[in-house]
């Protein structure tokens, strides 16, 4: 299996596919930030999981997109009302117009499943072109700082180090594979074997951010989010504990 694409097609299919409900974290950002008359997209949706409860929640226009089209036919049989408009699309280039959607569901980490540079680079400048001005995006990622500080990841980290450094592999140490497939333990991990997931350090994301032109209104990790708050300026996040996810709200 050579990447997350084809990973997502086969064995993480059935995961993804018929997944339900939102976690605490999710609740909080929709709930907070976004507006239920706004027209929202949720990108790299899968089975739909994201828009179908946003659904339940009152929320009246929605999108999601995914670029495996067996993702797409399942969000759409599963969208019982039909008026959930899913379609086969790659973030990295998408044929919404300008400024079409409202509001922008980046959650999941989907930047973090793209595999290099310049894709992300092509992703974050087409959520923002998609986004109105004035509209509001909810971004997660991988936290790498964080990982690479667990007593329980360190030596694997170290062990990828090694391994890579002695196959001259181009891959720096933010891809990490995936440690798990279809939610069960991936033991290709183990040789280092790709799909290849992109962790983030803070610094990088907010920069990601500011580069494609968002203006960045609010910051968290897990940590915060567990506690239902989120932090005003990237001043304040320095002052508090980093753990787990990253997630960023952005205006347009
Ligand atoms: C971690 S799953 C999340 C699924 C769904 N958002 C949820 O939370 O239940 C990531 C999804 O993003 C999709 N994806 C990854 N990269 C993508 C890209 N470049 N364009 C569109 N979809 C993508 C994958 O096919 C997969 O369905």
């Amino acid at each position: 299996m050579v990447n997350n694409k084809e990973a997502y097609r086969t064995v993480d299919f059935d995961y993804w596919a018929h997944k339900e409900t939102l976690s605490e974290q999710e609740k909080f950002l929709i709930e907070t930030y976004l507006d239920r008359r706004g027209k929202t997209v949720e990108a790299g949706t899968a089975g739909g999981r994201i828009v179908l409860e946003m659904q339940k929640l009152g929320f009246t226009s929605l999108y999601g997109f995914d670029y495996v089209p067996e993702f797409v036919e399942q969000a759409k049989q599963r969208d019982s009302t039909n008026s959930i408009s899913f379609a086969v699309e790659d973030a990295t280039a998408l044929n919404y117009d300008d400024g079409f959607f409202d509001q922008l569901v980046y959650l999941q980490q989907i930047i973090c499943c793209i595999e290099d540079d310049l894709g992300r680079l092509s992703a974050f400048k087409e959520a923002y072109r998609t986004l109105r001005k004035g509209g509001t995006a909810l971004f997660s990622f991988l936290n790498f700082d964080y990982r690479a500080r667990k007593p329980a990841y360190l030596p694997y980290l170290i062990y990828i180090r090694i391994l890579r450094q002695l196959g001259n592999s181009p891959w720096s140490l933010q891809y990490i594979p995936r440690l798990k497939l279809g939610g069960k333990l991936n033991f290709n991990a183990l040789t280092d074997k790709q799909p290849y997931m992109y962790w983030y350090k803070l610094e990088e994301a907010y920069q990601s951010l500011k580069a494609a032109n968002f203006e960045i209104v609010g910051v968290g990790s897990d940590f915060q989010l567990s506690q239902r708050k989120i932090l005003p300026s990237w001043e304040t996040v320095r002052l508090e504990p980093i753990q787990g996810m990253l997630y960023f709200i952005c205006k347009k």
